[in-house]
């Protein structure tokens, strides 16, 4: 059950390097990403209409991509334009994907194209993945064999950290989101969110959080001022936005209590759960931060990697269970803490469902 109209991340720029032809199912489609030598991006089915060789096998030429096999070759848009030893090539087109690269990343359109000139499924908060101001913007990507929508109910339910990653950010501070009010700004030791048609919003805030918080959050202060540990309390801030269908930015500001007026330590973590198929997904996901330099990326590499490994068992292990029945299907019990994700799938489903209505 997907959101078809919709932008989706496909690739990071990087994998398209040095002429590379990136296979990657979306959406249960196959498709072959490549930047063909005029620059632009290409993504096509990923099958010859020849005898079905993946192209993605292929090589990228000036007139386009050649088939591995029998060396036919494909121009941008599809049309076959080429074909060995053959005076006129047959009228044949292989279907082809609107791309776009923005905010650092590759993005395509496998719904209704004639939608697709409507960009604003492409978060506007994804925005500090791509300005070099913001330093460690590097790609992470992870096949995980689970619907994107759990990994979407994962991002919503920041209570799983105290006991899935306690030696990170699963301090007291996760608590808070078990009393969620309506309502915009920042509330000491508790949370706000609000709901719109498209996306989700929620902030907490500890104006003093101590060593009962997660030790994450100290040791950023701590490394942005060059300090091996940071033993006081800190004012935490964390702003989370998640847009249909599958994308969140987690926006944590951290200061010194005593320095009010001190500009903050503030990190983004991204991710973005992109479908491949009903039960497996691509995690794309950055981090920027505004401090520090390319040499302080090792750590939070590190760091993200570890967490994912935390969660990768459950996620996965959840989906074994599921097998391919959907978890609201199957009438699990909720907690106090389960509210926004509940709404988030309210809304994916309410756009899922619209899709079908229009047909
Ligand atoms: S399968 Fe592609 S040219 Fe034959
Ligand atoms: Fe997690």
């Amino acid at each position: 059950m997907f959101v078809s109209n919709a932008w989706y991340i496909i690739a990071e720029p990087q994998e398209l390097e040095n002429e590379a032809i990136v296979a990657r199912t979306v959406l249960g489609k196959r498709l072959a990403i490549y930047r063909g030598r005029d620059g632009a991006i290409v993504a096509m089915e990923d099958r010859c209409p020849h005898r079905f060789a993946p192209l993605s096998l292929g090589k990228i030429t000036d007139r386009g991509i050649q088939c591995a096999y029998h060396g036919a070759e494909f121009a941008a848009n599809g049309q076959c334009v080429a074909v060995p030893a053959q005076k006129n090539p047959p009228d044949a087109t292989v279907d082809t994907f609107p791309a776009v690269e923005k905010h650092g990343y590759v993005w395509g359109w496998l719904g209704d194209p004639e939608l697709s000139g409507d960009e604003s499924s492409i978060p506007d908060g994804f925005w500090v993945s791509g300005d070099p101001a913001w330093i460690g913007g590097y790609g992470h990507m992870e096949s995980i064999k689970v619907d994107y929508r759990l990994i979407n109910d994962n991002l919503f339910d920041i209570t799983h950290a105290e006991f899935v990653h306690p030696e990170s950010f699963g301090g007291e501070e996760v608590q808070f989101y078990r009393d969620a009010k309506r309502g915009t700004g920042f509330r000491d030791r508790g949370m706000t969110y609000e709901v719109g048609d498209n996306h989700i919003v929620f902030r907490t805030h500890a104006a003093a959080l101590g060593q009962e918080g997660g030790p994450l959050w100290r040791s950023l202060l701590a490394q942005s001022r060059g300090l091996d540990d940071w033993p006081e309390p800190i004012d935490f801030r964390m702003e989370v936005y998640w847009w249909a269908p599958v994308y969140t930015s987690f926006h944590i500001t951290v200061r010194p209590i005593d320095e009010p007026d001190a500009d903050p330590v503030e990190i983004y973590n991204l991710h973005a759960a992109i479908p491949e198929t009903e039960a497996s997904s691509h995690y794309f996901y950055r981090s920027v931060r505004n401090y520090g330099d390319a040499s302080m990326n090792a750590p939070f590499i590190e760091a993200a990697q570890a967490i994912f490994e935390q969660d990768k068992p459950v996620l996965e292990g959840q989906q074994e269970v599921l097998g391919a029945r959907d978890l609201l299907d199957e009438d699990p019990i909720s907690f106090r803490g389960d509210r926004l994700q509940l709404e988030g799938r309210r809304i994916l489903n309410e756009l899922i469902a619209a899709e079908a209505k229009d047909g």
